[in-house]
């Protein structure tokens, strides 16, 4: 019988694109989401994807009752892929309580029914934020996490120290906690995408909303760093790629024997893109001139980061595969899909 796998998140954008490939690697998916930050209409595409239109419930992972009266009535979840969470980093500053509250109490109460209800298996949504601005580069799983820069950034160190402390005291626990760089692109169906609320605060999202005539210009935020073409550097993973760690993961919980009961992996190519090469990559690729301008930098903002993406290639046996390019291009193609541009 198919392996069941609870996706909370699972209607958001990495989530979305996690269940797709769980279904297709012939997991049984259900999913939790209280609708925050995505739209019911992801189930119906997710279904165009795969040909499976995912278990779905809506309630708020914060609400202790509700997540122990899901747990208790869904027997049988052999892992978790924790997704659900706030994730913006402005308004964390703005609203911090809100994001204490629902990214800690919502692992909280999740670990407290996996402990009640004997399921044994998690997988996290950690960042590469948690790594601040690293001394050396690339960085590595054991490059030491930094004071965070916002209070989002530090749900997640906050959240990876209950989950280590969690799986520490319960020994038939495992976690995994993937740190994520650049989540960027969209599936290659255009069906399902990032589709963030009011203005865009992150890089791509905002360079094909600009492309599609939304936003008038895309602001670069500063071009005096100490990078080559001055443009601060990230490491631009494609959203599809990430989607298959996911499954890797789980197999990983699910049948490795001789590994350590908590694991921390970073998530990105290896390779670092300045703004002004994305901005480049994505007129070459999509033939559209983009208006942009170089303005001062934005504050909370590192310089430069990529992953050392050696212990995910060897221990995942996972490696990003897709391009700069094909990448960007998916990132359009869904922007045009959801704007309705032929
Ligand atoms: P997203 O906002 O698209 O997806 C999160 C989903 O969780 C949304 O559908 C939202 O409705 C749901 N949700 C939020 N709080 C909930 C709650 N209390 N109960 C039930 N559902 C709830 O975000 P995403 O970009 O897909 O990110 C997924 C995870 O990855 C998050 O934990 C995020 O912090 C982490 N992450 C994201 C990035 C990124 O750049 N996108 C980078 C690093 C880490
Ligand atoms: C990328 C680069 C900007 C917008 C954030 C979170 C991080 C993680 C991923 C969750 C930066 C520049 C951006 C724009 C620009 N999320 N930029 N003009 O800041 O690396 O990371 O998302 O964990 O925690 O902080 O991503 O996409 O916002 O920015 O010049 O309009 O693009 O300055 O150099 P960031 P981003």
């Amino acid at each position: 019988m198919a392996k069941k796998i609870l996706v909370t998140g699972g209607t958001g954008y990495i989530g979305s694109h996690t269940v797709v490939e769980l279904q297709e690697s012939g997991y049984n998916v259900i999913i939790v989401d209280n609708l925050s930050n995505s739209s019911i209409d992801v189930l119906d595409n997710i279904e165009k994807i795969s040909g499976i239109k995912p278990a779905f419930e809506n309630f708020d992972l914060a609400d202790k009752d509700k997540t122990e009266d899901f747990f208790a009535r869904t027997p049988g979840i052999e892992a978790i892929i924790h997704f659900a969470a706030s994730k913006a980093v402005g308004e964390s500053v703005e609203k911090p309580l809100l994001y204490y509250r629902n990214n800690l109490v919502s692992l909280m109460n999740i670990l407290e029914c996996q402990i009640k209800f004997k399921v044994l298996n998690i997988v996290f949504s950690s960042s590469c934020t948690v790594y601040g601005q690293p001394e050396i580069l690339p960085v590595t799983e054991q490059t030491p996490r930094k004071d965070a820069e916002s209070p989002y950034g530090n749900t997640k160190r906050v959240n990876e120290d209950i989950l280590n402390d969690t799986i520490a005291a319960n020994s038939q626990l495992n976690a995994i906690a993937l740190r994520y760089f650049n989540p960027v692109g969209a599936h290659p169906s255009a069906l399902i995408g990032e589709l963030p609320l009011g203005i865009p605060n992150n890089l791509v999202p905002f360079i094909t909303q600009t492309a599609a005539g939304l936003r008038g210009e895309l602001k670069v935020f500063g071009d005096d760093y100490d990078t080559p073409d001055g443009s601060a550097i990230r490491d631009y993973i494609n959203v599809v790629d990430l989607a298959k760690a996911h499954v890797v993961s789980i197999k990983r919980l699910l049948t490795s024997k001789n590994k350590a009961s908590y694991e921390v992996f970073n998530l990105g190519t290896g390779n670092g893109y300045s703004v002004l090469e994305m901005v480049n990559g994505f007129e070459k690729v999509t033939g559209i001139k983009l208006n942009y301008k170089i303005v001062a930098r934005r504050a909370g903002d590192i310089e430069k980061i990529w992953a050392n993406t050696t212990f995910a290639n060897k221990e995942l046996g996972w490696k990003a595969e897709k391009g700069l390019e094909e990448t960007l291009l998916s990132a359009w193609n869904w922007e045009k899909n959801v704007r309705g541009i032929k």
